[in-house]
């Protein structure tokens, strides 16, 4: 092996990041060089535009990515999607390895009828559109209803039913996006029912987030006690010490007397929608009730009871988890929405492919906080050392136009470390004068166009 190694990282989110940080310190007397891109001419994934932008002290894990964006052997290539402007064969030509980090940026379908109503949306639209992601700018959301549904019982659920009862004063100085402060500005919900298709124990909200929602101005949380405890009648054996503490967090909501408060968070358990009713857009939401019963492997299933409800709403997000998307030419395992792989390593039907890994969301799936991404990305960094000591890496090819060169040929607007640094100005400078940590460029061409004027100011 060669003590120079270049290393390709397809996604610049939590995952990319820690693997490249690892890559860039762990490789011992080898000289690691890192060029990662992203589809997008901003870095830093779902920590730009999936946390909620009420969690703006989350977001300040970008500094340790930004330590890494500054060593002399890393170069970022914003705005190159995978598939679309370089292929899987022009990375491997020119790389001894190429690391998928990716995310899963798609949705989940609840599957069920009406689902496909005006009204109802998948969270991933939602959480993009308020964090400014340019995919979702242009969206149309509709807040002229009084009661909004979601559906799912984790972290995103949360997100989101805060995102739909914050003041205005208290979205107003934060980093959503412009567009959404203003439609939000005039919504019209007062009530927001969250619902869990399993009881309050298995639900998969950590104990702050929980407990956040307790906090709100002006909001009340309302849980039915009787409800409660009859959804924890079943025992789980598989109870969590966090899920423990939600069911805590949640018997203090039911012993709460309501304030009056103008907005409503309620949160109900063991009930699944089965039908989106209405004409042309969503009016009710018809749901089951359910009760848990243990699986073979002895988790508890929410099974259908006969019992149903109607509740009249006029918006359902569905935040019922992401999904991946394949990346053209690279094997993918369908059931599990995931790049296929070992420990981090891809894998076709005939075995590993030499070279290449995976790390993040899109190893594993949609699920674990930020910091989940870099015991995981230190698991694939692992492989990728141990197959280079081993030899069993690409060859890149010599005498081929290296990345930079290639792009630049064939694909204007192309965004460096240097034009995201003048986004990144240009954003704060738009935020400070309302104390806003920024305002976000929402345009792609707007982005390039300021990434490569000079100094990056307005
Ligand atoms: C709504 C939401 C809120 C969250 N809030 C929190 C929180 O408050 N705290 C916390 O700890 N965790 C939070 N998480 C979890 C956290 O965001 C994830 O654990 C983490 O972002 C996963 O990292 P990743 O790098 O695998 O994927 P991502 O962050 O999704 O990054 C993937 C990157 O790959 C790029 N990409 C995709 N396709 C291509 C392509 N074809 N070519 C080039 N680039 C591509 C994308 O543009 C993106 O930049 C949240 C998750 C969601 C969904
Ligand atoms: N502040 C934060 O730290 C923060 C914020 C946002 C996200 N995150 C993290 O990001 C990850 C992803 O979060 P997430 O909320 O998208 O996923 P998640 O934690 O996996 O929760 C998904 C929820 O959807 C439910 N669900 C799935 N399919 C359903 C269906 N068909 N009908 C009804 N309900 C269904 C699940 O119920 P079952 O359990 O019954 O399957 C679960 O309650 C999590 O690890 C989360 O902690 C963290």
């Amino acid at each position: 092996m060669p003590d120079e190694v270049r290393i390709a990282v397809v996604g610049s989110g939590p995952a990319g990041f820690y693997a490249a940080g690892h890559l860039l310190t762990g490789a011992g007397d080898r000289e690691v060089s890192i060029d990662m891109l992203d589809r997008l001419p901003t870095p830093w994934g779902l920590v730009r535009s999936g946390v909620a932008p009420d969690h703006p002290k989350i977001k300040s894990v970008t500094r340790i990515f930004e330590k890494t964006a500054a060593h002399a052997r890393f170069r970022f290539f914003g705005g190159v999607e995978f598939g679309r402007d370089v292929t899987r064969e022009e990375l491997a030509a020119r790389y001894h390895a190429v690391v998928y980090a990716t995310g899963t940026a798609a949705d989940r379908p609840m599957g069920i009828p009406g689902e496909q109503l005006a009204g109802s949306w998948p969270a991933t639209d939602f959480v993009g559109w308020y964090n400014a992601h340019p995919d979702y700018a242009d969206l149309d959301f509709d807040f002229s209803t009084e009661r909004a549904v979601i559906v799912g019982n984790g972290n995103v659920a949360l997100d989101v039913a805060r995102m739909l009862v914050l003041p205005e004063a208290e979205l107003s100085i934060t980093d959503t996006a412009d567009h959404a402060i203003e439609v939000l500005r005039e919504s019209a919900i007062r009530e927001v029912v969250v619902l869990g298709r399993r009881g309050p124990a298995q639900a998969a909200f950590t104990n702050p987030e929980l407990r956040e929602l307790g906090e709100l101005a002006d909001v009340d949380v309302v849980v039915d006690a009787e409800e409660l405890e009859h959804a924890l009648r079943t025992p789980d054996p598989g109870v969590e010490p966090t899920a423990r503490r939600n069911v805590e967090i949640l018997r203090g909501y039911a012993a709460r007397e309501p304030t009056g408060a103008f907005k409503r968070i309620v949160l109900q358990f063991l009930r699944s929608p089965v039908e989106l009713l209405g004409v042309d857009r969503v009016e009710a939401v018809r749901t089951v009730r359910n009760e848990l019963v243990a699986g073979a492997d002895g988790r508890l299933r929410a099974r259908a009871t006969e019992i149903e409800e109607t509740l009249q709403a006029g918006l359902v997000l569905r935040a019922i988890g992401y999904r991946g998307v394949p990346l053209p030419g690279v094997p993918f395992d369908d059931s599990r929405g995931t790049i296929a792989n070992q420990h981090g390593r891809v894998h076709d039907a005939a075995g590993p492919c030499p070279g290449e890994y995976v790390v993040g969301w899109i190893k594993r799936g949609p699920s674990g906080v930020i910091g989940t991404n870099k015991k995981d990305a230190q698991e694939t960094v692992n492989c990728v050392l141990e197959d280079i000591e081993a030899g069993r890496v690409l060859e890149p090819h010599p005498g081929l136009p290296d990345l930079g060169t290639l792009l630049a040929a064939r694909h204007p607007g192309v965004v460096d470390y240097e034009g995201w640094k003048r986004i990144d100005r240009h954003e704060q400078g738009r935020g400070q004068p309302a104390g806003r940590p920024r305002v976000k460029l929402t345009r792609l061409g707007e982005m390039v166009q300021v990434a490569a004027t000079n100094g990056g100011e307005d």
